[in-house]
């Protein structure tokens, strides 16, 4: 049913470009992913991204009809994807696994947009559970949930319309992609509430397209409780606090939004260059509640 896949090492995609292509499909044809593609998968998980080296992870792709055993304890409540395969990250409960499991779930979704499947991160609802309906037995817990496989293509087909976790409906597609933060509503300079004036901006920046492709970043229900601020050589990344959004999935989030900056930071400068997890000394004067989930050299 599964494989066991271990990681390490990188490999570099065209980041940006599938930062903006990239976006959350619910329809799936029943077609199987053919196996020469799934070995594709399997060799890339070797060099797949990490925000923490050296974390134990193991990656398994889930084939042949686990959507009935995955649907009573994964998806929006009531609302499971229903997927010819699955990518499931396993990971040892450490400190920022699940920053680190979303950065790494996020690397796979875009090699899936790279490799042209359609793809969509799925909430775990219940860890275990989901171990138990697919016979896991290692100590590492589940911590990301990818569905991917080919989109049906569906002009006038469902689209979900989140309004909120337990109020999930399916509606005619209009066309349009899930709506996303516009740059000068999510970047500050100096201090929160200082507008960047991205406006001015050269959009060939590095940092430009960087924080473009992270204000592309899948959230959970699209929420985008981020922001950044730019101060003193570095980029802050500041997560808000949102009701709507689980703890977990808050943490798999932030892994997410860093993954996309630092992958088009790194292809645009060429320097490799790491978010640093230490909150930083200086103040700022964010919202009650927000937290500085890391900071990157700009
Ligand atoms: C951590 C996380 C959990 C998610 N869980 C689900 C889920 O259980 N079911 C679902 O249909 N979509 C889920 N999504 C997908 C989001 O709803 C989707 O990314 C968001 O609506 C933005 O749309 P986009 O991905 O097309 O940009 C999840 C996304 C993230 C990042």
């Amino acid at each position: 049913m599964y494989v066991i896949l271990y990681n390490e090492g990188m490999v570099s995609m065209n980041y940006y470009e599938l930062a903006l292509q990239r976006r959350s499909t619910r329809s799936f044809k029943t077609k199987k992913v053919s196996p020469t593609i799934i070995n594709q998968l399997h060799d890339y998980v070797f060099r797949c991204r990490a925000l923490v080296d050296d974390a134990p992870v193991q990656w398994r792709i889930l084939t042949d009809g686990v959507y009935e055993r995955l649907a009573g304890c994964a998806g929006y409540h009531g609302f499971m994807v229903e997927a010819p395969c699955y990518l499931l990250l396993l990971a040892q409960p450490e400190p920022w696994y699940l920053e680190n499991a979303g950065f790494m779930g996020e690397d796979m979704v875009l090699k899936l947009t790279e490799m042209e499947l359609a793809s969509c991160w799925i909430t775990i609802q219940d860890p275990d559970e989901l171990k138990r309906q697919l016979d896991i037995s290692t100590s590492m817990v589940p911590a990301a949930l990818i569905a991917f496989g080919y989109e049906k293509p569906v002009p006038s087909g469902p689209r979900i319309d989140i309004k909120s976790p337990s109020n999930i409906a399916l509606k005619q597609r209009s066309g349009q992609e899930a709506p996303k933060l516009y740059l000068d509503d999510a970047v500050f300079d100096g201090d929160w509430g200082v507008p960047a004036q991205t406006e001015y901006w050269n959009p060939r920046m590095n940092l430009y397209q960087a924080l473009i492709a992270a204000c592309c970043a899948p959230t959970a229900l699209n929420r985008q409780p981020f922001r950044f601020i730019l101060d003193d050589g570095q980029a802050a990344l500041v997560i808000l606090p949102d009701d709507l959004t689980s703890p977990v999935n808050a943490r798999l989030n932030t892994g997410i939004v860093m993954h996309h900056f630092a992958s088009v930071m790194q292809e645009k400068s060429g320097r490799m260059d790491r978010w640093n997890l230490t909150p930083p000394n200086k103040k700022y004067k964010i919202p009650e509640g927000a937290v500085i989930a890391g900071t990157y050299p700009i």
